[in-house]
């Protein structure tokens, strides 16, 4: 280790710089790619300043570095797009889990303080940092099981669970007190970790399927304080910055998903406050009305005929990888003279921008591709409403239905065109679990199948029509 405290401190700033830049770019899919570059960068030159700096057994670091950066690496490279916001919320845990053992290994080193208030101090940073770490731990591993289907996504609905949680809240308070006021803390410290765990399984299990996303995005900001709270008990300052730009850009991102989806920040914290949980028979009943299919010719005259066509893509599209088909039908449509654009829903897909991500990668040019607000009300003069794998965020139950889980999300109003055409394998439900009476309207087709089948065949026809 060498001792420079000076170079350290430069190159903690400048790794901090390198990480604002990295979230600016991160801010629009066009820069995202540097914004990218640039945290790569920052965190490597952390790495390399740590390592050089603080570390004094480079044994122990290879031990613990060399099978972590092997696993990561292979668990990055395999996983598919769809499944990133599962990689996330386990990446979530062990920023939890690391913020518990620092908290409770700092309080084992059993470190002298020149006054009883630093130590206080120090003690109060374990306790926080530990309540955190182990509510994040718990927490993102229901979310981790919610998102890979492994757990149900239907909110659990425990009697008296806001009170339930504040008891939990009261008793590690006064863990809190009972820790700070004993020479040996590590009874309450240990029982109040248990607690804390507790409370990040219920919090997170209270949430439906429809408002997970805000969940992940706010065990995204929590992991942030965790790690500031870790960089508080082990006097590192970058650790400390990185942890607040964490967890104040998930606090940023919570609130402008939880304003997308006209949910109240607070009711998502306190894990579903005022949510009814979805239980009402009128969710689950089956809707009026009949489903009328389509083949691939109709829903290519369809689109022929008409002079502006809106599509809406969804979770289905990314799963059937069908994006860059989609594209060439886009610009053959565009070749005819007729108007195509996209409508995107914020929480549409599995993570924040995972369609504009998409259609960005298929090269579908921005200026075609709009966010719910913008286009919501071009809906009554288009004729067709192409809507490929999506379903929760195009559900009119959100609208209509009060008692339907998903009450009060905006959604992409696609029933007001003259045709919306439905695209999908068959009538199961979306991700909130919620049957969609859009399917058996008047003027809805569905048409059944593999959005990639589909959407391949649709090119093949229009690609033949336009050779004419
Ligand atoms: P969903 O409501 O999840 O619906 C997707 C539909 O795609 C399914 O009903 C499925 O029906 C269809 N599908 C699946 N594979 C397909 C394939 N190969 N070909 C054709 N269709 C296929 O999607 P959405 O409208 O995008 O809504 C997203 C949902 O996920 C929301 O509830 C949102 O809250 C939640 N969520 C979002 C995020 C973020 S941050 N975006 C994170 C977690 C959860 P079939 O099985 O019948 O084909």
């Amino acid at each position: 280790m060498l001792e420079n405290q000076n170079l350290l401190t430069v190159a903690y700033i400048v790794a901090s710089a390198f990480f604002i830049l990295s979230l600016s770019g991160l801010s629009n899919p066009e820069t995202s790619r540097r914004g990218n570059l640039f945290g790569i960068i920052g965190m490597s030159i952390a790495f390399v300043a740590t390592a050089v700096f603080k570390v004094d057994s480079y044994g122990i670091l290879i031990a613990v570095i060399v099978p972590a950066v092997i696993i990561g690496a292979v668990l990055a490279a395999r996983v598919a797009m769809t499944s990133m916001p599962e990689l996330v919320a386990i990446l979530h845990s062990f920023v939890g889990l690391a913020a518990v053992l620092v908290g409770i290994g700092s309080y084992l080193k059993h470190e002298k303080f020149p006054s009883v208030a630093e130590r206080n101090i120090h003690e109060i940073e374990i306790f926080i940092g530990v309540f955190i770490g182990a509510l994040t731990f718990t927490g993102s591993i229901i979310a981790f099981g919610k998102l890979r289907a492994i757990i149900s996504s239907k909110p659990l609905m425990l009697p008296a669970r806001h009170f339930l949680n504040l008891i939990m809240i009261l008793v590690c308070v006064y863990l809190g007190y009972l820790f700070i006021n004993n020479p040996n803390g590590m009874t309450p410290l240990l029982i109040m970790t248990g607690i804390a765990s507790v409370l990040g399984i219920h919090l997170v299990a209270a949430i439906g399927g429809g408002d997970m996303p805000v969940v992940v995005s706010m065990l995204n900001s929590y992991s942030g304080w965790a790690a500031a709270a870790a960089g508080f008990m082990l006097s590192n300052d970058l650790l400390i910055v990185t942890g607040a730009l964490v967890g104040s850009s998930g606090a940023i991102l919570s609130a402008i998903m939880c304003k997308a989806m006209n949910r109240s920040f607070i009711s998502v914290i306190a894990g579903g406050f005022g949510s009814t949980g979805g239980s009402s028979p009128s969710s689950t009943e089956q809707p009026e009305g009949e489903v009328t299919p389509i083949s691939v010719e109709e829903t290519v005259h369809l689109l022929t005929e008409s002079r502006s066509v809106i599509i809406v893509p969804g979770y289905g599209m990314a799963v059937a990888q069908a994006q860059h088909a989609v594209a060439e039908i886009t610009k053959l449509l565009r070749k005819r003279g007729i108007e195509v654009r996209f409508g995107i829903h914020p929480v549409a897909g599995r993570l924040p921008g995972h369609m504009n991500v998409l259609l960005a990668e298929a090269k579908v040019p921005y200026d075609i591709v709009l966010e719910m607000d913008e286009i919501n009300e071009d809906f009554p003069e288009t004729d067709v409403a192409l809507i490929i794998g999506a379903n929760d965020t195009v559900n009119p139950a959100a609208l209509d239905d009060p008692n339907s889980p998903i009450a009060g999300m905006p959604v992409l109003e696609v029933w007001k065109a003259t045709f919306s055409i439905v695209m999908k394998r068959g009538m199961a439900s979306g991700y909130a679990g919620v049957e969609n009476p859009l399917f058996f309207r008047e003027n809805n087709r569905m048409l059944f199948g593999d959005a990639k089948k589909n959407v391949d065949a649709i090119l093949v026809a229009l690609s033949e029509k336009n050779g004419k």
